[in-house]
Formats: structure tokens, C-alpha cells, sequence
């Protein structure tokens, strides 16, 4: 193999490499802060909605109000839903619904806050309904009165959501809300970058996160936490973990080199929630003993918590399923991804980096006289 002859910088994934500006959220690693548009994590979960967070990130406006409840599913939505086996992923009927909206509805260019809007409020019945329909139980219908989280709750049990953990819900809609250029908010600014359209953007959106390293994250928590069972065993637990070479989940990010502030606001959460006590104690000692294995493991690089940690605490005590976990982030998220769209498309350039060629020199194909 030819020693290459490119030798411009070229930073595996992309880590440090400056690909973009945006004024949507500062991700400051360092320190461990999040700002949407300015505004703290922290604060925007205390004083905010999931509804005044979106219209924050898709119009730069902060509203004193805002109500965004779910949609209805366009009957070819729902037949599709319908038609996928029961142990779909739910992340792929996510994406087949988004699918199907886009194919119906054809969202022109340039992308608008309402479509952005649209299929926001469409993705939490999309996953609702499918959630139902795996179990054999017919969709509900939207409540117009209640807010995304809250209606995203009443469309998966059929009854009124208790206040509190719609409240707690809300509260981890807008800590996953939008994240910087994190890989799948990049893949959809790649796809918009085309003047492809916004539901083909979210689709491949979701594709992205789906993956364990991206958006899987808290269901493994969950696993992992169920696995080490004790305080007592959690250090045995953790340490052949380490040794088989694993990954403990909810710990590490590319960006994040101090706690995550979103991990900080959600335990804040999910420390206010009724019934957790146990789960939560548990959860609070193995992140102790966690964090002091990878500094001891890796005293190269900070490994703290990262924002799935305790959004699996907040997703568990709400009493969604495990396996409902990382869709339910992709509800989140669509404000930021959504967002993104908008300010990709505001001053569009095509997204097309370069790779360095790294195979075999020019040669000649078996059998064939070579070209001159
Ligand atoms: N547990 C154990 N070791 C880890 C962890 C972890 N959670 N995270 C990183 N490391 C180690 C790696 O093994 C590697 O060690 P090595 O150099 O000896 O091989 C070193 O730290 C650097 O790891 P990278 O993979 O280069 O770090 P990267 O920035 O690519 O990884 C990631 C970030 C993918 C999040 C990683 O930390 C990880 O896999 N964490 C567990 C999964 C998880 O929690 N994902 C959710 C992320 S948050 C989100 O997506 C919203």
C-alpha cells in the first residue's frame, strides 16, 4: 500500500474539528455548561417548557407562553404502524412514521417552524400509537389540552398522566432538546444541506441515534444498574466489566470533559420524584464508585456522567418501559434537530468533506491490458 500523500490534518470522527457555526446551544466541555440561545441548562429546566424551549430554538424567541400538544397520525401513518411486527425497534417505527408523513405531505424547501413544528408534535403519537399496537391495544387519540410530554403519556396509557411525572417528562424533553453537533443533528443538517426535505432530515436523524453509541444509552443504565443489584456488588461488578474491556453506560462523552449539566438537572429531577428512593440510592452509589474506577482506569482522560445516567432515573420513575428509552429521546430531541434544519437551510451550503484516499495505488484489473 502506497504511503499516503495527503497529509492535511485529518482527526478521526471528526473529534475538535470545527464543522459548522450555529447559534442554537453553547456546549461548553470544559466547564460542563449548556446554553440554549444563551440561557442555562439548568435555568430553562427550572423556569421553562418543552413548548417554550422549541419555539426558542426554531424562532430565537423566548414566549412567556407556549402549548404544543400532540398530533393526530394521517391514516397512512397509522397503516404502517400497523403493518410492522410487534418486536420492531421502536426507533425504526419512529422512523417509518416520519417516513410515511414525508412521502404524504412532501415538505417543501426551504424547511419552515411549521413543518418543524408539525412533525414535532407528530412524533410523540407516532410512538405512542406503536407502543399500543404491539401490545394489541388501539391508538388514542390526542388530548389538544396537554402539553407534549404530558400527551405523549396519556396517548401510550389511554388515561390522564400524573401531574408530577409529566412535569419530570417535560423536564427531560427539554435537557434532551439539542446538543450542538452531536452525530445525528449533524446527519441531519448533512441531509437538509442537499435541500432535501425535513422529514428526510429527521428520518436520518433518528437513524443515528439509534445507535448504542449515540442515543441507547439509558436502557443499558437501566440493564446495568438491574445486573449490579447491590451497593455491595457494584464493585466487583464494575471492575470485570472494566477488565473484559466494556463500556460502562452513562459514563464518557465526546465533548464533555466536567459532569454534564443535563445529568446534574435530571438527578435534581428525578431526586423530586415519588417512588424512586430505592432505584435512586442504588443509582447515586454505583456513579460513585464508577467514576473512581475510570479515573483509575483512565487517568488520561475525565470520564464523568454523562446526561443518560439520569435520564434513565427520570424515565423509570415516569414507568416507560426500557425499550421505550431511546425513542423517547428522539421525541426530545426533534426541537433541536428541527431547529437545526431551520438554520442549516437560513444559509445553505453542501455539506462535502474529504476523505484521504488510503488504498492501493492505480493498477491494472486482472485480465485487462491497462489503459495509458
Ligand atoms: N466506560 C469505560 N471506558 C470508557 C468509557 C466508558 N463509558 N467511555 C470511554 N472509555 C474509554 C475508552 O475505552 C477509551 O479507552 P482506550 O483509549 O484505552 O481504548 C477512552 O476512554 C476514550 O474513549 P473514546 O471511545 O475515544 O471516547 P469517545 O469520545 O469516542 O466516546 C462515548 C464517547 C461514545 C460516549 C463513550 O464515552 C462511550 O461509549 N460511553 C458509554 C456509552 C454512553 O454512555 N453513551 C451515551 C453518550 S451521551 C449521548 O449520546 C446523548
Amino acid at each position: 500500500m502506497d504511503k499516503p500523500v495527503d497529509d492535511r490534518p485529518y482527526s478521526p470522527g471528526l473529534e475538535g474539528v470545527l464543522a459548522g457555526e450555529t447559534a442554537l446551544a453553547k456546549v461548553d466541555g470544559a466547564n460542563g455548561r449548556l446554553m440554549y440561545r444563551g440561557y442555562p441548562i439548568v435555568d430553562l429546566v427550572r423556569g421553562g417548557t418543552y413548548a417554550q424551549v422549541a419555539e426558542l430554538l426554531w424562532t430565537g424567541e423566548w414566549p412567556a407562553s407556549a402549548h404544543l400538544p400532540t398530533a393526530p397520525l394521517p391514516d397512512p401513518v397509522l397503516v404502517a404502524l400497523r403493518a410492522l411486527p410487534a418486536d420492531a425497534h421502536p426507533m425504526d417505527a419512529l422512523r417509518t412514521a416520519t417516513s410515511v408523513w414525508g412521502a404524504i405531505n412532501r415538505p417543501g424547501w426551504p424547511p419552515t417552524v411549521e413543518q418543524a413544528r408539525t412533525l414535532t408534535a407528530l412524533a410523540p403519537s407516532a410512538l405512542a400509537a406503536f407502543a399500543r399496537l404491539r401490545e394489541g391495544k388501539d391508538p388514542v387519540e390526542p388530548d389538544f389540552e396537554l402539553g407534549l410530554a404530558a400527551g405523549f403519556l396519556f396517548q401510550l396509557r389511554g388515561e390522564a398522566p400524573d401531574e408530577a411525572a409529566a412535569r419530570a417528562l417535560d423536564a427531560y424533553f427539554i435537557t434532551g432538546a439539542e446538543h450542538g453537533f452531536n452525530a445525528s443533528t449533524f446527519t441531519a443538517r448533512v441531509i437538509t444541506s442537499t435541500q432535501s426535505d425535513i422529514a428526510s432530515a429527521v428520518c436520518g436523524a433518528i437513524g443515528a441515534l439509534k445507535g448504542p453509541l449515540h442515543g441507547g444509552a439509558p436502557s443499558e443504565v437501566v440493564n446495568q444498574l438491574h445486573e449490579i443489584g447491590s451497593v455491595e456488588r457494584a464493585e466487583q461488578w464494575l471492575d470485570d466489566a472494566l477488565d473484559r474491556g466494556e463500556r460502562l453506560m452513562g459514563f464518557g462523552h465526546r465533548v464533555y470533559r466536567a459532569y454534564d449539566p443535563r445529568a446534574a438537572a435530571l438527578r435534581t429531577v428525578a431526586e423530586g420524584m415519588a417512588g424512586m428512593a430505592d432505584w435512586l440510592k442504588l443509582a447515586v452509589a454505583v456513579e460513585d464508585v464508577a467514576l473512581r474506577k475510570l479515573e483509575q482506569r483512565h487517568p488520561e482522560r475525565a470520564l464523568k456522567t454523562n446526561v443518560e445516567y439520569y435520564a434513565a432515573a427520570v424515565l423509570q420513575g415516569v414507568g416507560l418501559p426500557p425499550d421505550l428509552f431511546p425513542a423517547t429521546f428522539a421525541l426530545a430531541r426533534h426541537a433541536g434537530w428541527t431547529a437545526h434544519v431551520l438554520e442549516q437551510a437560513s444559509a445553505n451550503r453542501l455539506i462535502r468533506p474529504d476523505v484521504r484516499y488510503v488504498g492501493p495505488a492505480e493498477r491494472a484489473l486482472p485480465g485487462v491490458a491497462a489503459s495509458s
